[in-house]
């Protein structure tokens, strides 16, 4: 491997691994059956030290490294797609939002419970008519004294019923595009935000997504997030950040697919032998294990940068788009190997597939990543 982990790191990964395995993977398939939101599992994860990991200890964290909150993701998603999604926003769009922009007020009162995993966090951007371009959003926070006033409605947001404390972008200046967009920190008791349709979807199906309304819904002014204006580029540091946890995500479902076609392709006789044994099965396996290193070595690179406070959007973006589109191919190929038992609920690449089909779309779309890596090529002058 070309990338070579720390003993830190290591142990990092084991515990994690152990943890996930006993605990999140038994019960995983049942909750995507029942669609429960494993609140005790966040409570354990909150003690290990996963629900806000790159935070400092003193405001409830770890003050991992991003290489570490990497390896222990892709371990959560390797059982639990679900649980990892909300891992994955509560550490990077929302606690990190807090830490890089917060006041010391804020990060007392928001940071210290949400990183120490005592509440779940949600971050508000994507609206029912703004996904891919959110400055088009029309949600408005208005001033009014020593209060916003906030109207509209944020579609797709992920642990927005089982949230307590909400980042909420709105704009305060409808004149001038993303310069006009600006972040709230909103508690969930606040009068005039109000969980709406709750979606019920193809995969991720423990983890909660919603629409939150807000009806002149009123925010003190000093929880406003950075200044008048910061929105956009608070959503856009929390997504670069965030896309790194999407593609640790895919890399653990692709590993968990992965894991189980050789399983059940060494098990599995056809025309008098294992499967494993016919070189159009072998030569798969050889694509699979080929991919998912690359992606690997793509997120390991893109976290690298980031834990050396070098630029990082470009490979951030590069590590979302490989990782994603490379889980999809693993776990339909998955399926293929299983043949027929592989459709079935008796396995899990079933859910595993149902589960990837999203990571190509949240937190920015394959095309959007393209966006990005095109606009970072063309732009920067770093060597490739
Ligand atoms: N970091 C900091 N600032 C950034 C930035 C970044 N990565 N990217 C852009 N900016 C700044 C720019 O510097 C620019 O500022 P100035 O005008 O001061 O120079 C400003 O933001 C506007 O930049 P652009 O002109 O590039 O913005 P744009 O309107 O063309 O949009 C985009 C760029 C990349 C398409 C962006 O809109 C985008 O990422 N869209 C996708 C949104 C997305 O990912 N949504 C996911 C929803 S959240 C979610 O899914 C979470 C979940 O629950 C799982």
């Amino acid at each position: 491997m070309l990338f070579k982990l720390t003993d830190e790191q290591v142990m990092i990964q084991n515990m994690v691994r152990e943890f996930s395995r006993k605990v999140i993977g038994t019960t995983a398939s049942e909750r995507d059956r029942t669609k429960e939101f494993p609140a005790d599992n966040f409570k354990q994860m909150g003690e290990l030290g996963l629900m806000g990991m790159m935070i400092p200890e003193a405001y409830g964290g770890e003050s991992a490294d991003t290489v570490s909150y990497v390896l222990a993701l892709s371990e959560i998603a390797y059982s639990c797609a679900s649980t990892s999604v909300v891992m994955s926003v509560q550490n990077s769009i929302v606690c990190e939002s807090l830490y890089r922009f917060g006041t010391r007020e804020q990060k007392e009162t928001f940071l210290i419970p949400l990183a120490s995993g005592e509440i779940i966090g949600a971050f508000a951007l994507t609206e029912p008519d703004a996904g891919s371009d959110p400055v088009s959003q029309k949600t408005t926070a208005h001033r009014q004294g020593d209060h916003y006033i906030i109207n509209g409605t944020k579609r797709f947001i992920t642990s927005g019923l089982h949230s307590k404390v909400v980042l909420v972008t709105a704009k305060t200046d409808e004149t001038v595009g993303h310069k006009g967009i600006s972040c709230f920190i909103v508690p969930k008791e606040t009068p005039g935000m109000i969980v709406g349709h709750v979606e019920d979807k193809m995969g991720l199906r423990a983890s909660d997504t919603t629409d939150l309304i807000f009806e002149n819904c009123k925010v003190p002014a000093d929880l406003i997030l950075g200044k008048e204006g910061d929105g956009f580029k608070i959503a856009m540091a929390g997504l670069d950040s965030g896309r790194i946890g999407i593609a640790a995500q895919s890399y653990g479902v692709a590993m968990a697919a992965f894991d189980a076609a050789v399983k059940y392709i060494k098990k599995r006789k056809q025309f008098g032998s294992p499967v494993s044994k016919h070189q159009a099965v072998r030569f798969q396996i050889a694509d699979m294990a080929t991919q998912i290193e690359a992606a690997k070595q793509l997120i390991f690179s893109a976290a690298s940068l980031k834990d050396r406070k070098e630029s990082y959007t470009r490979e951030a973006s590069m590590a979302k788009l490989f990782a994603s589109e490379m889980v999809n191919d693993i776990t339909a190929r998955a399926i293929q190997l299983h043949g027929g038992y592989g459709f079935t609920k008796d396995y899990a690449v079933e859910r595993y597939y149902r589960d990837a089909r999203v990571f190509t779309i949240y937190e920015g779309t394959s095309e959007i990543q393209r966006v990005v890596i095109s606009n970072q090529v063309l732009k920067d002058k770093r060597k490739m």
